[in-house]
Protein backbone atom coordinates (compact mmCIF):
# COMPACT_ATOMS: atom_id res chain seq x y z
CA UNK A 1 0.00 0.00 0.00
CA UNK A 2 1.27 3.62 -0.72
CA UNK A 3 1.42 5.35 2.26
CA UNK A 4 0.11 9.01 3.09
CA UNK A 5 2.45 11.59 1.85
CA UNK A 6 4.67 13.10 4.69
CA UNK A 7 3.40 16.54 2.94
CA UNK A 8 0.14 15.50 4.11
CA UNK A 9 0.48 15.06 7.60
CA UNK A 10 -0.73 16.81 10.27
CA UNK A 11 0.83 18.46 12.99
CA UNK A 12 -0.82 16.11 15.29
CA UNK A 13 -0.25 13.08 12.88
CA UNK A 14 3.02 14.01 12.96
CA UNK A 15 3.73 14.08 17.04
CA UNK A 16 1.74 10.81 16.96
CA UNK A 17 4.14 8.65 14.39
CA UNK A 18 7.63 10.33 16.27
CA UNK A 19 5.59 9.00 19.45
CA UNK A 20 5.05 5.83 18.30
CA UNK A 21 8.39 5.06 16.36
CA UNK A 22 11.32 7.46 17.60
CA UNK A 23 13.29 6.55 20.15
CA UNK A 24 11.83 9.02 23.26
CA UNK A 25 15.19 10.99 23.81
CA UNK A 26 13.60 14.10 23.73
CA UNK A 27 10.32 15.99 24.73
CA UNK A 28 9.69 18.38 21.69
CA UNK A 29 7.53 21.54 22.45
CA UNK A 30 4.64 20.82 20.18
CA UNK A 31 4.74 22.35 16.61
CA UNK A 32 5.37 20.35 13.70
CA UNK A 33 7.82 22.26 11.21
CA UNK A 34 8.49 22.39 7.47
CA UNK A 35 9.55 25.45 6.35
CA UNK A 36 12.03 27.99 6.84
CA UNK A 37 13.18 31.55 6.12
CA UNK A 38 15.39 34.04 7.84
CA UNK A 39 14.15 34.39 11.61
CA UNK A 40 11.06 32.23 10.55
CA UNK A 41 9.85 28.88 10.54
CA UNK A 42 6.54 27.64 9.20
CA UNK A 43 4.24 24.96 10.36
CA UNK A 44 2.72 21.75 8.51
CA UNK A 45 -0.70 24.06 8.86
CA UNK A 46 1.30 27.15 7.32
CA UNK A 47 1.26 29.45 10.78
CA UNK A 48 4.15 31.63 10.33
CA UNK A 49 6.32 31.56 13.49
CA UNK A 50 9.45 34.06 15.33
CA UNK A 51 12.28 31.29 15.64
CA UNK A 52 14.13 32.77 19.10
CA UNK A 53 15.96 29.14 19.74
CA UNK A 54 17.61 29.02 16.03
CA UNK A 55 18.56 25.45 16.72
CA UNK A 56 20.35 26.23 19.67
CA UNK A 57 22.71 28.86 17.96
CA UNK A 58 23.31 26.92 14.82
CA UNK A 59 20.85 28.94 12.57
CA UNK A 60 22.88 32.21 13.40
CA UNK A 61 22.64 33.08 9.79
CA UNK A 62 19.09 32.35 9.79
CA UNK A 63 16.50 29.47 8.16
CA UNK A 64 18.25 28.65 4.58
CA UNK A 65 20.56 31.46 3.58
CA UNK A 66 20.32 31.76 0.16
CA UNK A 67 24.59 31.91 -0.39
CA UNK A 68 24.90 28.93 2.15
CA UNK A 69 22.35 27.15 0.38
CA UNK A 70 23.48 27.73 -3.39
CA UNK A 71 27.25 26.92 -1.77
CA UNK A 72 25.98 23.48 -0.57
CA UNK A 73 24.07 22.78 -3.96
CA UNK A 74 26.99 23.66 -6.54
CA UNK A 75 29.30 21.31 -4.16
CA UNK A 76 26.66 18.40 -4.28
CA UNK A 77 26.89 18.35 -7.93
CA UNK A 78 30.62 18.60 -7.89
CA UNK A 79 31.85 16.27 -5.12
CA UNK A 80 30.82 15.55 -1.65
CA UNK A 81 32.65 13.28 0.34
CA UNK A 82 36.16 11.54 -0.07
CA UNK A 83 37.10 10.56 3.13
CA UNK A 84 40.53 11.36 4.39
CA UNK A 85 42.04 8.69 2.15
CA UNK A 86 42.66 11.18 -0.33
CA UNK A 87 42.91 14.97 -0.41
CA UNK A 88 40.12 17.08 -1.69
CA UNK A 89 40.25 20.68 -3.17
CA UNK A 90 38.29 21.96 -0.90
CA UNK A 91 39.81 21.23 2.54
CA UNK A 92 42.73 23.14 2.29
CA UNK A 93 41.64 26.24 1.37
CA UNK A 94 38.48 26.28 4.25
CA UNK A 95 41.58 25.35 6.60
CA UNK A 96 43.46 28.34 5.40
CA UNK A 97 40.34 30.80 5.81
CA UNK A 98 39.74 29.53 9.46
CA UNK A 99 42.92 29.52 10.35
CA UNK A 100 43.83 32.71 9.32
CA UNK A 101 40.89 34.49 10.08
CA UNK A 102 40.80 33.33 14.04
CA UNK A 103 44.82 32.91 14.46
CA UNK A 104 45.59 29.78 14.55
CA UNK A 105 47.80 27.60 13.17
CA UNK A 106 46.00 24.33 12.27
CA UNK A 107 42.22 23.41 12.10
CA UNK A 108 40.94 19.48 12.87
CA UNK A 109 37.76 18.86 10.71
CA UNK A 110 34.94 16.92 12.66
CA UNK A 111 31.06 16.77 12.46
CA UNK A 112 29.05 17.55 15.70
CA UNK A 113 30.26 19.71 18.43
CA UNK A 114 30.39 16.76 20.93
CA UNK A 115 33.12 15.24 18.60
CA UNK A 116 34.67 18.48 18.99
CA UNK A 117 35.42 18.46 22.68
CA UNK A 118 35.98 14.63 22.52
CA UNK A 119 38.74 15.71 20.25
CA UNK A 120 39.99 18.46 22.03
CA UNK A 121 40.30 16.54 25.19
CA UNK A 122 41.97 13.97 22.77
CA UNK A 123 44.72 16.42 21.77
CA UNK A 124 45.16 17.63 25.35
CA UNK A 125 45.64 14.05 27.10
CA UNK A 126 48.65 12.94 24.29
CA UNK A 127 49.47 16.61 24.88
CA UNK A 128 50.32 16.26 28.35
CA UNK A 129 52.05 13.01 27.73
CA UNK A 130 54.29 14.08 24.76
CA UNK A 131 54.80 17.08 26.12
CA UNK A 132 53.96 17.93 29.51
CA UNK A 133 55.71 14.89 30.45
CA UNK A 134 52.66 14.05 32.38
CA UNK A 135 53.09 10.19 33.48
CA UNK A 136 51.17 7.95 31.52
CA UNK A 137 47.68 7.58 32.00
CA UNK A 138 47.53 10.14 34.61
CA UNK A 139 46.56 12.73 32.78
CA UNK A 140 43.51 14.90 34.03
CA UNK A 141 41.12 17.04 32.77
CA UNK A 142 39.36 19.92 34.48
CA UNK A 143 35.81 20.84 33.77
CA UNK A 144 32.75 23.38 35.23
CA UNK A 145 29.81 22.68 36.90
CA UNK A 146 26.91 23.40 34.87
CA UNK A 147 29.25 22.34 31.53
CA UNK A 148 27.56 20.90 28.76
CA UNK A 149 29.32 19.71 25.46
CA UNK A 150 26.69 16.66 24.51
CA UNK A 151 25.92 13.40 25.32
CA UNK A 152 28.76 10.80 24.44
CA UNK A 153 29.81 9.01 27.53
CA UNK A 154 32.70 11.47 27.82
CA UNK A 155 30.46 14.43 27.93
CA UNK A 156 28.20 13.15 30.36
CA UNK A 157 31.33 11.53 32.23
CA UNK A 158 32.19 15.68 32.68
CA UNK A 159 28.80 16.72 33.26
CA UNK A 160 27.36 17.34 36.54
CA UNK A 161 23.97 17.19 35.75
CA UNK A 162 22.43 14.03 37.23
CA UNK A 163 19.67 13.60 34.21
CA UNK A 164 22.48 13.89 32.05
CA UNK A 165 25.15 10.91 33.56
CA UNK A 166 22.68 8.87 35.90
CA UNK A 167 22.43 5.15 34.69
CA UNK A 168 25.11 5.37 32.20
CA UNK A 169 28.28 4.89 34.36
CA UNK A 170 31.41 3.57 34.46
CA UNK A 171 32.38 7.14 33.53
CA UNK A 172 35.59 8.25 32.21
CA UNK A 173 38.31 8.67 34.59
CA UNK A 174 40.88 11.25 35.00
CA UNK A 175 38.00 14.20 34.59
CA UNK A 176 37.36 16.97 37.40
CA UNK A 177 34.39 19.32 38.26
CA UNK A 178 35.59 22.19 39.99
CA UNK A 179 32.49 25.15 40.04
CA UNK A 180 31.65 27.69 37.51
CA UNK A 181 33.36 31.44 37.52
CA UNK A 182 35.60 30.56 40.08
CA UNK A 183 38.82 31.46 40.02
CA UNK A 184 39.89 29.93 43.53
CA UNK A 185 38.86 26.80 42.89
CA UNK A 186 40.46 27.23 39.52
CA UNK A 187 43.64 28.05 41.12
CA UNK A 188 43.50 24.70 43.82
CA UNK A 189 42.84 22.56 40.70
CA UNK A 190 45.85 24.06 38.40
CA UNK A 191 48.20 22.79 41.50
CA UNK A 192 48.29 18.96 40.26
CA UNK A 193 51.13 18.85 37.94
CA UNK A 194 49.06 15.95 35.93
CA UNK A 195 46.55 18.49 34.94
CA UNK A 196 46.37 18.62 31.03
CA UNK A 197 43.69 21.00 30.29
CA UNK A 198 40.85 22.81 31.57
CA UNK A 199 37.74 23.18 29.17
CA UNK A 200 35.09 25.75 30.17
CA UNK A 201 32.31 27.33 27.87
CA UNK A 202 32.74 31.49 27.80
CA UNK A 203 29.16 31.47 28.34
CA UNK A 204 27.67 28.51 29.82
CA UNK A 205 24.13 28.28 27.33
CA UNK A 206 22.59 24.91 28.47
CA UNK A 207 22.86 25.63 32.06
CA UNK A 208 21.04 28.90 31.18
CA UNK A 209 22.92 31.50 29.52
CA UNK A 210 24.84 32.06 32.70
CA UNK A 211 27.62 34.52 31.82
CA UNK A 212 30.67 34.66 34.00
CA UNK A 213 32.23 37.99 36.05
CA UNK A 214 34.14 40.15 33.52
CA UNK A 215 37.97 39.23 34.08
CA UNK A 216 37.05 35.16 34.55
CA UNK A 217 38.30 34.48 31.07
CA UNK A 218 41.36 36.39 31.73
CA UNK A 219 42.42 34.93 34.88
CA UNK A 220 41.55 31.51 33.02
CA UNK A 221 44.01 32.51 30.55
CA UNK A 222 46.72 33.57 33.01
CA UNK A 223 46.32 30.63 35.20
CA UNK A 224 46.43 28.21 32.25
CA UNK A 225 49.76 29.58 30.98
CA UNK A 226 51.35 30.08 34.49
CA UNK A 227 50.58 26.47 35.26
CA UNK A 228 51.51 24.88 31.62
CA UNK A 229 48.09 24.09 31.08
CA UNK A 230 45.98 23.53 28.18
CA UNK A 231 43.00 26.56 27.88
CA UNK A 232 39.68 24.43 25.95
CA UNK A 233 37.41 27.19 25.14
CA UNK A 234 34.00 25.23 24.14
CA UNK A 235 32.02 27.73 21.77
CA UNK A 236 30.33 25.49 19.94
CA UNK A 237 27.48 27.81 21.31
CA UNK A 238 28.90 30.90 21.77
CA UNK A 239 31.20 31.23 18.63
CA UNK A 240 30.37 32.74 15.20
CA UNK A 241 28.34 35.61 16.03
CA UNK A 242 26.35 34.71 19.26
CA UNK A 243 27.29 37.00 21.48
CA UNK A 244 27.92 40.15 19.82
CA UNK A 245 31.70 39.33 18.88
CA UNK A 246 33.11 36.46 16.62
CA UNK A 247 33.95 34.85 19.32
CA UNK A 248 33.35 35.19 22.97
CA UNK A 249 36.51 35.03 24.07
CA UNK A 250 36.88 38.38 22.38
CA UNK A 251 35.03 39.98 24.58
CA UNK A 252 38.11 39.84 27.26
CA UNK A 253 40.48 39.95 24.31
CA UNK A 254 42.31 36.54 25.17
CA UNK A 255 43.03 33.43 23.01
CA UNK A 256 42.36 29.64 24.28
CA UNK A 257 45.04 27.33 23.11
CA UNK A 258 42.09 25.11 21.58
CA UNK A 259 38.82 26.51 20.15
CA UNK A 260 35.97 24.40 19.70
CA UNK A 261 33.11 25.41 16.81
CA UNK A 262 30.43 23.89 16.05
CA UNK A 263 26.84 24.53 15.29
CA UNK A 264 26.93 27.72 13.48
CA UNK A 265 29.74 26.88 11.64
CA UNK A 266 27.11 25.50 9.03
CA UNK A 267 24.58 27.85 9.44
CA UNK A 268 21.99 25.16 10.13
CA UNK A 269 22.84 22.77 6.81
CA UNK A 270 25.09 20.56 8.20
CA UNK A 271 26.98 18.91 10.93
CA UNK A 272 30.09 20.79 10.72
CA UNK A 273 32.44 21.28 13.89
CA UNK A 274 36.29 21.96 13.97
CA UNK A 275 39.21 22.05 16.69
CA UNK A 276 41.30 24.46 15.92
CA UNK A 277 45.54 24.93 17.51
CA UNK A 278 49.09 25.83 17.46
CA UNK A 279 51.33 23.95 15.79
CA UNK A 280 53.06 22.87 19.58
CA UNK A 281 49.39 21.42 20.62
CA UNK A 282 47.85 20.08 17.37
CA UNK A 283 51.23 18.73 16.09
CA UNK A 284 50.81 15.69 18.76
CA UNK A 285 48.34 14.03 16.41
CA UNK A 286 49.49 11.84 13.80
CA UNK A 287 48.67 10.10 11.05
CA UNK A 288 46.20 7.07 12.27
CA UNK A 289 45.81 8.48 15.56
CA UNK A 290 42.34 10.42 15.01
CA UNK A 291 40.18 10.84 12.40
CA UNK A 292 36.55 10.64 10.87
CA UNK A 293 34.78 9.06 7.50
CA UNK A 294 32.63 12.43 7.29
CA UNK A 295 34.90 14.79 8.88
CA UNK A 296 36.73 17.81 6.13
CA UNK A 297 34.23 16.40 3.95
CA UNK A 298 34.65 19.13 0.57
CA UNK A 299 30.42 19.30 1.11
CA UNK A 300 31.40 20.55 4.79
CA UNK A 301 34.07 22.85 3.80
CA UNK A 302 32.20 24.40 0.95
CA UNK A 303 29.33 25.44 3.16
CA UNK A 304 31.30 26.28 6.14
CA UNK A 305 33.31 28.41 4.88
CA UNK A 306 30.30 30.12 2.96
CA UNK A 307 28.47 30.33 6.13
CA UNK A 308 31.85 31.53 7.73
CA UNK A 309 31.59 34.55 4.84
CA UNK A 310 28.11 35.51 5.29
CA UNK A 311 28.83 35.97 8.95
CA UNK A 312 31.00 38.64 8.52
CA UNK A 313 30.31 40.25 5.24
CA UNK A 314 26.56 40.49 6.77
CA UNK A 315 28.09 42.23 10.17
CA UNK A 316 25.80 39.55 12.05
CA UNK A 317 28.14 39.93 15.10
CA UNK A 318 27.55 43.74 15.15
CA UNK A 319 23.70 42.99 14.29
CA UNK A 320 23.80 40.84 17.30
CA UNK A 321 25.78 43.10 19.69
CA UNK A 322 23.11 46.37 18.57
CA UNK A 323 19.97 44.46 18.76
CA UNK A 324 21.08 41.94 21.94
CA UNK A 325 21.07 45.53 23.79
CA UNK A 326 17.74 46.59 22.37
CA UNK A 327 15.98 43.11 23.36
CA UNK A 328 17.77 42.95 26.89
CA UNK A 329 16.40 46.83 26.91
CA UNK A 330 12.82 45.65 25.92
CA UNK A 331 12.86 42.53 28.65
CA UNK A 332 13.71 44.57 31.61
CA UNK A 333 11.06 46.79 31.33
CA UNK A 334 8.94 43.59 31.81
CA UNK A 335 7.45 44.06 35.84
CA UNK A 336 9.97 41.79 37.89
CA UNK A 337 6.78 39.79 39.06
CA UNK A 338 6.58 38.40 35.98
CA UNK A 339 10.25 38.00 34.95
CA UNK A 340 12.87 37.43 37.99
CA UNK A 341 16.43 38.13 35.66
CA UNK A 342 17.14 39.03 32.27
CA UNK A 343 20.50 37.47 30.88
CA UNK A 344 22.40 38.44 27.41
CA UNK A 345 25.38 38.94 25.69
CA UNK A 346 24.73 39.76 22.10
CA UNK A 347 21.81 38.08 21.26
CA UNK A 348 22.52 35.04 23.73
CA UNK A 349 19.77 36.11 26.26
CA UNK A 350 17.63 34.21 28.48
CA UNK A 351 14.78 35.16 31.58
CA UNK A 352 13.85 33.52 34.49
CA UNK A 353 10.56 33.46 34.66
CA UNK A 354 8.69 33.95 38.09
CA UNK A 355 8.28 31.00 40.19
CA UNK A 356 4.62 31.61 40.32
CA UNK A 357 4.36 31.04 36.15
CA UNK A 358 5.36 27.89 35.04
CA UNK A 359 7.54 28.29 32.30
CA UNK A 360 7.09 25.96 30.13
CA UNK A 361 3.56 27.16 29.81
CA UNK A 362 4.93 30.11 29.07
CA UNK A 363 6.87 28.26 26.04
CA UNK A 364 3.34 26.66 24.96
CA UNK A 365 1.73 30.20 25.03
CA UNK A 366 4.48 32.10 23.09
CA UNK A 367 4.18 29.17 20.67
CA UNK A 368 0.88 30.06 20.03
CA UNK A 369 1.05 33.59 19.74
CA UNK A 370 3.63 33.27 16.85
CA UNK A 371 6.97 32.56 18.67
CA UNK A 372 9.14 29.69 19.61
CA UNK A 373 11.52 28.78 22.32
CA UNK A 374 11.88 26.88 25.02
CA UNK A 375 13.08 26.15 28.80
CA UNK A 376 16.22 24.92 30.06
CA UNK A 377 16.78 24.44 32.98
CA UNK A 378 13.93 25.10 35.41
CA UNK A 379 12.45 28.55 34.94
CA UNK A 380 14.90 29.66 32.37
CA UNK A 381 13.77 30.18 29.34
CA UNK A 382 16.56 30.99 26.46
CA UNK A 383 16.26 33.95 23.52
CA UNK A 384 18.18 33.48 20.68
CA UNK A 385 17.05 34.42 17.98
CA UNK A 386 18.90 34.45 14.14
CA UNK A 387 21.38 37.21 14.15
CA UNK A 388 19.93 38.33 10.78
CA UNK A 389 17.21 39.51 12.90
CA UNK A 390 16.21 43.16 12.68
CA UNK A 391 15.46 45.75 14.86
CA UNK A 392 11.85 45.79 14.10
CA UNK A 393 11.55 42.17 14.88
CA UNK A 394 13.18 42.34 18.03
CA UNK A 395 10.96 44.61 19.11
CA UNK A 396 7.67 42.96 18.02
CA UNK A 397 9.40 39.76 19.58
CA UNK A 398 9.79 41.66 23.09
CA UNK A 399 6.50 42.50 22.68
CA UNK A 400 4.72 39.13 22.32
CA UNK A 401 6.69 37.96 25.29
CA UNK A 402 5.66 41.06 27.10
CA UNK A 403 2.51 40.39 26.24
CA UNK A 404 2.31 36.52 27.01
CA UNK A 405 3.26 37.34 30.54
CA UNK A 406 0.59 39.70 30.67
CA UNK A 407 -1.94 37.04 29.72
CA UNK A 408 -0.48 35.71 33.44
CA UNK A 409 -2.54 38.39 34.92
CA UNK A 410 -6.20 37.44 33.97
C1 LIG B 1 28.61 24.46 24.42
C2 LIG B 1 28.24 23.22 23.67
N1 LIG B 1 29.22 22.34 23.35
C3 LIG B 1 28.94 21.22 22.67
C4 LIG B 1 27.65 20.91 22.28
C5 LIG B 1 27.37 19.63 21.54
O1 LIG B 1 27.08 19.85 20.22
P1 LIG B 1 26.36 18.72 19.34
O2 LIG B 1 24.96 18.63 19.83
O3 LIG B 1 26.47 19.22 17.93
O4 LIG B 1 27.12 17.46 19.56
C6 LIG B 1 26.63 21.79 22.60
C7 LIG B 1 25.23 21.49 22.21
O5 LIG B 1 24.27 22.10 22.63
C8 LIG B 1 26.92 22.98 23.32
O6 LIG B 1 25.97 23.84 23.66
Amino acid sequence: MVGKNEQQLSSEEIFALEDKYGCRNYAPVPVALSRGEGVFVWDVEGKKYYDFLSAYSAVNQGHCHPRIIAALKAQADKLTLVSRAFYSDQLGNYEKFMTDLLGFDRLLPMNTGVEGGESACKIARRWAYDVKKVPDGQAKIIFAEGNFWGRTLSAVSASSDPSCYQGFGPYMPGFELIPYNDIDALEKALQDPNVAAFMVEPIQGEAGTIIPDDGYLRKVRQLCTQHNVLWIADEVQTGLGRTGKLLAVDHEGVKPDILILGKALSGGVLPVSAVLASNSVMDVIKPGTHGSTYGGNPLACAVAMEAVKVLLEEKLCENAERLGKVLVEELNKIPKNKITTVRGRGLMCAIVVHDSIPAYNVCLRLRDAGLLTKTTHGQTIRLAPPLVITEQQIREGANIIRQVLDSYDK
